[in-house]
């Protein structure tokens, strides 16, 4: 009988094969009956962050150790045959960052119907997880939004009464008297007040986009410049960098000109009196926000810095109307930011590590 290799048609057959499973985007594993890997194609590379060469031949059971689900699927599967999924449950560790995966292990079969190992394929769902969250951020933000609006609406009328009574009795008062102080200090407030139902109405209410093409550097450098001042009196080192490739985008100029002031202004809070801050942009090519979404071109640009950080139990709470932990904060920008984002058909998130910084990501449509 022929080996395979000396075998013009069936090794071209085996090449084939090859390149059918190394095209595959989902991770192929094969692991035989003795728990060896005999086969990893490159999307199960990327997603274990395992070479192929790292793992032919190795043991399963050594090189996912501590990826006890798997362990158990890959083990019941072999045992019994049976093919089992998980969407859910399993985390991979991949140089200690987590990534979502889902998992189905299938039997391996031969024609006669004997078990001869397991077939592991495994999904990178990272950006259904993250798809999630913001279809999660954006229906608590709508119901809060219209309950904020219409608390504003009530709340204007008497706030214009308490403002011209303040007035009318600053009038009645000498230039000198010491009690305008207490009438500066009603109207200042009132005006404070007012500001915020003003940005509360806006975030409620939808605006139509002004589009025309907007330089993201342009804008962000501008920011930056404007914020020097700042920069330069406390111990605070900058850095910027752009990817000079990224085209002027069609955009809404002065809602992300707020965007990334507001993400700037939080990042000089964060750090204080000495620390850094980092911005950067890059074109992500292939990148699609959901499923059945054409993959489409989006620029990245983040916003690091390395001030505190947010404790996990308030990174979901941050883009709430009124969530601040400052003490002269309204805790609407990042609401605001939210909607800016959305407005554009893009995405944001916030990734922290407290004690070591805050990094914004925000992905928006390459359109030209
Ligand atoms: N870069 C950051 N580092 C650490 N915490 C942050 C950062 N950005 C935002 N936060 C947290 O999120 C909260 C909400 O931010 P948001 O910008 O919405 O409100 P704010 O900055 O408190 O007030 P304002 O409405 O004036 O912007 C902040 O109070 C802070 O606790
Ligand atoms: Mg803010």
């Amino acid at each position: 009988m022929k080996t395979e290799s000396t075998d013009p048609i069936h090794s071209s057959l085996g090449d084939y094969y090859a390149t059918v499973i190394d095209s595959v985007g989902d991770g192929v594993i094969v692991i035989g009956l003795d728990g060896i890997i005999t086969l990893c194609n490159p999307a199960a590379e990327e997603i274990s962050g395992y070479s192929r060469r790292q793992a032919l031949g190795a043991s399963f059971e050594k090189l996912f150790a501590q990826e006890t689900t798997l362990l158990e699927m890959v083990t019941k599967t072999i045992r019994t045959g049976i093919t089992i999924s998980d969407h859910e449950n399993v985390v991979l560790r991949d140089h200690g960052r987590f990534k979502p995966v889902g998992v189905t292990c299938y039997p391996l079969v031969l024609p006669s119907g004997e078990n001869i190992g397991a077939i592991l394929t495994l999904k990178d769902i990272t950006y259904i997880r993250d798809l999630e969250a913001a279809v999660r951020q954006a229906d608590r933000l709508s119901t809060l939004g219209t309950l904020a609006a219409g608390l504003a609406h009530e709340v204007k009328n008497p706030l214009g009464g308490i403002k011209g009574a303040a007035q009318l009795l600053e009038q009645e008062l000498t230039e000198d008297s010491e009690q305008r102080e207490y009438t500066r200090i009603m109207i200042r407030e009132t005006e404070r007040i007012d500001h915020i139902i003003r940005e509360l109405l806006d975030l409620a209410s939808p605006r139509g986009l002004k589009l025309s093409p907007v330089n993201l550097h342009r804008v962000l450098g501008d920011i930056l410049q404007l914020q020097n001042h700042t920069i330069l009196q406390r111990d605070i080192t900058l850095n910027a960098h752009f990817d000079p490739s990224i085209p002027a985008i069609m955009a809404d100029k002065e809602l992300l000109t707020r965007l990334f002031l507001n993400l700037i202004l939080n990042a000089i809070d964060a750090v204080g009196d000495s620390g850094s801050l980092t911005v950067t942009s890059r074109v992500l090519s292939d990148y699609c926000l959901s499923q059945n979404e054409r993959r489409s071109r989006m620029v990245a640009v983040e916003i690091c810095d390395d001030g505190p950080g947010i404790p996990p139990e308030d990174l979901e709470n941050i883009w709430t109307p009124f969530f601040s932990t400052k003490s002269g904060g309204t805790g609407l920008g990042l609401t605001i930011c939210h909607k800016i984002v959305a407005e554009h058909r893009g995405m944001i998130k916030a990734e922290s590590t407290p004690g070591h910084g805050t990094k914004f990501t925000i992905l928006l449509p390459l359109i030209q």
